[in-house]
């Protein structure tokens, strides 16, 4: 199966790092959300959107691009942010349902936050993402990768 994460990462670089500790480990294609004009899903069967939390959602790029989903694709969400929510990443569950694609779950965990007031604190969670964090990120893939064959 044929897989993709869409993502943005423009604050600290927190959620690329998760990414790319993926595309490491698996067989992803990694396309800049904030670099890329257009995007081809159709030889994609999995696709991951990932994105840092901005004032509790998703950054436009990579939300623009899940709105153009075609249907029937295997969709999940990863972000990093401040402080979790289980709100966080909701949006790419309904724009995917709404496009007739399977959501599959979403993976988020603490990134390097220096906004506001963290900023004269020198930021809050500097050592996100880390080892940790992008081996449980692994672990929640490999559930994806199952589930998606399964279906
Ligand atoms: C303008 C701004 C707004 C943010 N809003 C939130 C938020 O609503 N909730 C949260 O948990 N973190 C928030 N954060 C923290 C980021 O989501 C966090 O640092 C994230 O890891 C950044 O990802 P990136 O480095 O991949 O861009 C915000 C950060 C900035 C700069």
């Amino acid at each position: 199966m044929k897989s993709m994460i869409v993502y943005a990462s423009h604050h600290h670089g927190n959620t690329e790092k998760l990414v790319k500790g993926l595309a490491e480990k698996y067989d992803i294609d990694l396309i800049d959300a904030e670099k890329a004009t257009e995007i081809n899903y159709d030889e994609y069967d999995i696709i991951g959107f990932a994105s840092g939390v901005d004032f509790g959602k998703f950054y436009a790029p990579v939300t623009d691009f899940a709105e153009k989903l075609p249907a029937e694709k295997n969709i999940y969400a990863i972000y990093t942010c401040g402080q979790d929510n289980a709100k966080y990443g909701g949006q790419i569950q309904e724009i995917s349902q709404k496009s007739n694609c399977k959501f599959l779950g979403k993976y988020g965990c603490k990134g390097y936050d220096t906004y506001g007031p963290w900023k004269i604190i020198g930021g809050i969670n500097k050592v996100h993402p880390n080892q940790d964090d992008i081996d449980k990120a692994c672990a929640f893939y490999e559930n994806i990768l199952k589930t998606a064959e399964n279906k």
